[in-house]
């Protein structure tokens, strides 16, 4: 082997360990002027073969040939590399916060339905539970509800098996019109008072949907029943209530009203929490919302579980829940509750 041929190899050697060593674009073309650049080792290496003799040319052309295309794939190899390198450096931006994960959350109706739940247990009501579907008895009969009342129509009620009248069979089947129905079944029970409930559900009627009706909704039901149970007991809970769920400035009426199973019956108003009582769209310019139906227990329902009307008494109210949710987080159409539509829910 030629001198010059020792030289182009030890130039090869040099070249690819001194691009082992390149770190940066800057770094690449440095070492590339110095190996393959117009005044670089390759050049005056190639300058050297005019001073080689004939017999010797064509193997050391042939060598000075495999070192050239062997120096310029290296380049080229960590060059790609280089390239390579960046692209998943880029890809892969350590210094970006990281990806959250979307977590779950409660349903707007779950939320005000726990929070109500917690108001009321540190009030001393116990969860109380009962099913969906309902015999005629427990959802009407034993409330007192006459059966000429318009409720108990399947045009507002959704009965099971219908055949002729028997929607005023008190062993038909219906989806409860209200949560009512489980008084009857704690009372039932607990055979004899006190008993204190509160049973949060859900109950259907047959309502055309729309902004303020479903087909089906959640009430809350309270039932407690003692003796000496007055309308002013009634009226401190619902205050209460009020005040923990919509703000301590909350004021509550009761007014009058009619249910078949509590004399008296009343409504229960809280003051606008939107407009402070002054009077707004949400109250419709009343100043007041419709909280609770309530009462004190007919004695007729007594008597029918089988308590003394003579000595008992008691109180009980049901709300809606779609209804608070929609007071308290301002929504203008119930339906929205129920689209399950991702941008609604998360927000609450
Ligand atoms: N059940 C009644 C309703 O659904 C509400 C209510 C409950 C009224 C308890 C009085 C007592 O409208």
């Amino acid at each position: 082997m030629t001198e010059l041929e020792q030289e182009l190899l030890a130039a090869l050697a040099q070249a690819q360990e001194a691009l082992a060593g390149v770190k940066d674009a800057a770094g690449l073309e440095e070492v590339r002027a110095r190996f393959l650049g117009r005044k670089g080792l390759l050049p005056a290496l190639m300058a050297k073969l005019g001073q080689v003799p004939a017999a010797d040319k064509p193997a050391v052309g042939k060598t000075l040939n495999s070192v050239k295309q062997q120096m310029q794939q290296a380049f080229e190899e960590k060059a790609a590399f280089m390239q390579k390198a960046s692209a998943v450096q880029s890809a892969l931006d350590v210094t970006l916060p990281g990806r959250k994960r979307p977590l779950g959350h409660k349903h707007p109706i779950t939320q005000v339905m726990d929070d109500a739940v917690a108001i009321f247990r540190r009030m001393g009501f116990i969860v109380a539970d009962g099913p969906e579907v309902e015999t005629v008895w427990n959802n009407f009969d034993a409330l007192n509800s006459p059966q000429d009342h318009p409720s108990r129509t399947p045009e507002d009620t959704f009965y099971f098996g219908l055949e002729g009248d028997n929607w005023l069979d008190s062993e038909t089947l219906l989806l409860r019109t209200h949560t009512s129905s489980v008084q009857i079944r704690a009372m039932l029970g607990k055979k004899q008072p006190p008993v204190r409930i509160i049973c949060p559900g859900r109950c259907y009627r047959r309502d055309t949907p729309d902004a303020t009706h479903g087909m089906s909704f959640h009430q809350i039901e309270g039932l407690y029943v003692d003796r000496n149970v007055s309308l002013a007991d009634l009226k401190g809970v619902m205050a209460q209530y009020a005040r923990e769920m919509f703000g301590n400035n909350v004021k509550v009426r009761l007014r009058p009203h009619y249910f078949p199973f509590t004399e008296p019956s009343v409504e229960c108003d809280a003051s606008c929490m939107i407009c402070d009582g002054v009077g707004c769209r949400v109250c419709k310019g009343s100043g007041w919302i419709e909280l609770a139906g309530a009462g004190m227990v007919d004695p007729a329902v007594f008597r029918n579980v089988g308590y003394d009307p003579e000595t008992t008494t008691g109180y009980a109210f049901g709300m809606g829940l779609e209804r608070t949710a929609m007071i308290r987080y301002a929504i203008n159409d119930l339906r929205l509750l129920y689209d399950n539509d991702l941008r609604f829910l998360q927000q609450f």
